[in-house]
């Protein structure tokens, strides 16, 4: 499976064997990190697995996802760094998919205040990770997910290409799997908007930068996969315009 593959089956792992994993399993995965693209321009990132086979780890969170490991990824604060983080997030994500491992966001970084900084870095998020008691995956189109006609507006009949990058984006999971994505499609772009929503709900937006920076992970892969150059750019036309129900984030834009 490649990580392509991944993103139609992997799902939140919420049940873990307490095992540890082989040292080089834990070098590939550390290595593969450092070798990942960031979303746009530089970015100062970086990540610790937290060995967590003995119960050593207190997360303050209702429900809290307990696993044997945790990946904390930390970022220097900088504009988006939080959607950066949701796009390498995913990207480790769908790797651990492919190397047979579960795994599941976790929507608190409420950990002691030692794991809070690494060097002038803060804690953006973790991803609780290990082997999984059950199947890490499960059979394509098998996650909830809003139909595409509902996410999009099309302005004209999407080519295959665009249908696929549309399908990667629409399995992208979110926080409390909210979707908040729409899009507006032309020929060979995708203008990408969130629904807008009320300040009495801002803890359940708590995530949004997240979960776009993952949904773009998506997206990118997909581009990658199809050999497609795509540019993720914020339009300066539309930024300007206002919408009654939405907010425009960025466009993704075919290269020819
Ligand atoms: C930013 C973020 C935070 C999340 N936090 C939690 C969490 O705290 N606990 C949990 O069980 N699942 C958490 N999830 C997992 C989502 O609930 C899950 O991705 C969504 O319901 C879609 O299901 P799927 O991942 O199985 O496709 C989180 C997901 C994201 C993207």
């Amino acid at each position: 499976m490649n990580l392509y593959e991944a993103i139609f089956v992997r799902k939140s792992v919420r049940n873990y064997v307490f095992e540890p994993l082989s040292e080089d399993l834990l070098r590939e995965i550390r290595t593969h990190y450092a070798e990942l693209p960031n979303l746009f321009g530089d970015y100062e990132t970086d990540i610790s697995i937290y060995d967590n086979t003995r119960h050593t780890l207190h997360i303050r969170q209702f429900h809290t996802v307990k696993a044997p490991y945790y990946m904390l990824f930390y970022s220097r604060e900088s504009a988006r760094c939080q959607m950066n983080m949701g796009y390498l997030m995913q990207q480790m994500n769908l790797f651990l998919c492919c190397k047979g491992l579960g795994a599941c966001f976790v929507g608190s970084t409420a950990v002691s205040a030692s794991l809070q900084q690494k060097r002038d870095m803060r804690l953006i998020g973790i991803l609780a990770f290990g082997k999984s008691k059950e199947s890490p995956v499960r059979k394509k189109g098998e996650a909830r997910r809003l139909p595409l006609e509902e996410l999009c507006v099309f302005k004209e009949v999407p080519r295959a290409w665009m249908r696929q990058l549309l399908e990667a984006a629409r399995f992208a999971p979110s926080s409390m799997n909210i979707q908040p994505w729409r899009f507006v499609v032309f020929d060979d772009r995708i203008h990408v908007f969130t629904k807008k929503h009320k300040a009495d709900h801002l803890e359940k937006y708590r995530w949004e930068e997240v979960n776009f920076g993952i949904m773009f992970a998506n997206i990118m892969i997909t581009a990658d996969e199809l050999w497609l150059d795509v540019d993720l750019i914020r339009l300066e036309n539309i930024s300007q315009k206002s919408f009654p129900n939405n907010q425009y984030i960025l466009s993704a834009i075919m290269k020819s």
